[in-house]
């Protein structure tokens, strides 16, 4: 049996560049001032996670998504790839679509009627005799703004001088790539409308030192002390956390340690039983590892790029500046993704969306994507136990935040992908990172 720290090893570590401690303020989740600032100077210039590859599959299919004041339709082209425009009109600036998706074989101007076909030139205007300029079909367009795809997603960035989505990603890219997860579908997923800034969420999914008072449950099936967790950081401003699963939590001890229900789920679909790790209750992690090696691809996994932590442990980043992707055990995807509002820096749109991988989508039976459901925080939930738990303690943290009584963060070690991510926004403010 290897030994604890054998086990727990991390295969790649990152190089962490040094933090720089810059402070961290109630005002930078309330005011309207450093809102407009992150606007222009970061949000403008950065890569965005925007859509899903597979879900606008034919000619003419699109996703709409918003960010701050901005809207963006990502459409599949007729050559297969697939191209964003900013979702306004160049007549007189109507925005252009208001649903989410659809498929269409032009994008009609409600206001006009102007007809843009999918790759952004234009069509059809009324009267075009009468434009004392020439016929507008002539030479507008769309505006249209970078855009990759890349792990099945769609990512734009408005600046037009900004850098490959590779060059962006830095280490993260080779680690998304070995998941295979292009085609991975989309489970349960929300979009909330929150009174919290962006920012809150973000900084709770950089750390895991809530786990113990917010997500109690957990302690049977995932590690919550940090002394068995991995905190990285990299010089392209994202973070990384590796948190072991399947697997009782090393801090619980007596009649405290068991298998429990809701870890005997995660070993059933392996044939594995409860009973079998009776007195042997930390070796589940090792178990389910070997024997998805052995059997993954007979259930529709894709792991041959995959180290044994990955088959088992959640590897959770948090990619500059606004989405935490963890990948939980090769099974699902995670995502949390945090828009800002157009005016309010008191108030986000926060989605939560799932993706299964091939062979959780094949055990569940799941052939298409679940539909997304939008709704104000407070009227429903989102239905992720988790999820809903840390909403709950975001919104309150704003409370707090807003609070002439808040004197600012005082962090633990194990806290500092919080700081990292601050220090990142700073650069980006202060114009030494673009
Ligand atoms: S604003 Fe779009 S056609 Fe006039
Ligand atoms: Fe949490």
């Amino acid at each position: 049996m290897n030994s604890i720290e054998t086990v727990m090893a991390l295969a790649r570590p990152w190089e962490c560049p040094p933090l720089r401690n810059v402070p961290i303020l109630g005002e930078q989740y309330t005011s309207r001032e450093f809102f407009d600032r992150e606007w222009s100077s970061m949000w403008t210039q950065v890569w965005l996670l925007m859509g899903r590859s597979s879900e606008i599959r034919e000619s003419g299919s699109y996703q709409v998504e918003e960010v701050g004041p901005e809207s963006f339709i990502m459409i599949r082209q007729n050559d297969s790839s697939i191209r964003a425009f900013y979702n306004v009109c160049q007549h007189r600036g109507s925005r252009l679509i208001f649903n989410k998706e659809g498929v269409t074989d032009k994008i009609v101007c409600p206001y006009h009627g102007w007809e843009w076909a999918s790759d952004g030139s234009l069509e059809y205007v009324q009267d075009p005799e009468d434009f004392l300029e020439g016929n507008p079909c002539d030479d507008l367009t769309l505006v249209e703004v970078n855009c990759e795809v890349f792990a099945g997603f769609i990512w734009i960035n408005m600046n037009p001088e900004c850098m490959t989505l590779q060059e962006y990603l830095g280490p993260v890219w080779e680690e998304f790539e070995a998941y295979e997860s292009d085609d991975w579908i989309r489970g349960p997923s929300s979009t909330v409308d929150v009174n919290c800034n962006w920012k809150v969420p973000q900084d709770n999914s950089c750390e895991s030192y809530h786990l113990p008072a917010v997500h109690p449950q957990g302690l049977k099936w995932i590690e919550h002390s940090y002394k068995y967790c991995h905190f990285d950081w990299c010089e392209e401003g994202h973070n990384r956390m590796s948190i072991p699963m399947v697997t009782p939590s090393r801090s619980l001890t007596g009649e405290e340690l068991e298998v429990d229900e809701q870890l005997g789920e995660m070993l059933e679909p392996w044939g594995l039983k409860i009973e079998e790790f009776k007195g042997r209750e930390f070796e589940t992690r090792q178990k389910v590892q070997s024997v998805k090696r052995e059997l993954g691809s007979e259930y529709g996994y894709q792991f041959d790029q995959l180290f044994d932590d990955q088959l088992t442990d959640a590897y959770h980043y948090n990619i500059f500046p606004n989405v935490t992707i963890s990948f939980a055990g090769s099974e699902y995807i995670g995502l949390q993704r945090m828009r800002p509002h157009r005016r309010d820096p008191e108030r986000h749109y926060y989605d939560n969306f799932m993706y299964l991988s091939q062979g959780a989508a094949a055990r569940l039976d799941a052939t298409e994507p679940e539909e997304r459901r939008f709704f104000k925080y407070g009227t429903e939930l989102m239905n992720r136990q988790i999820a809903d738990q840390d909403l709950a303690i975001s919104t309150g943290q704003q409370l707090g935040l807003a609070s002439r009584g808040y004197q600012g963060v005082r962090l633990a070690g194990q806290e500092g992908r919080v700081q990292r991510f601050h220090d990142v926004l700073d650069e980006y403010l202060d114009g030494s990172r673009s």
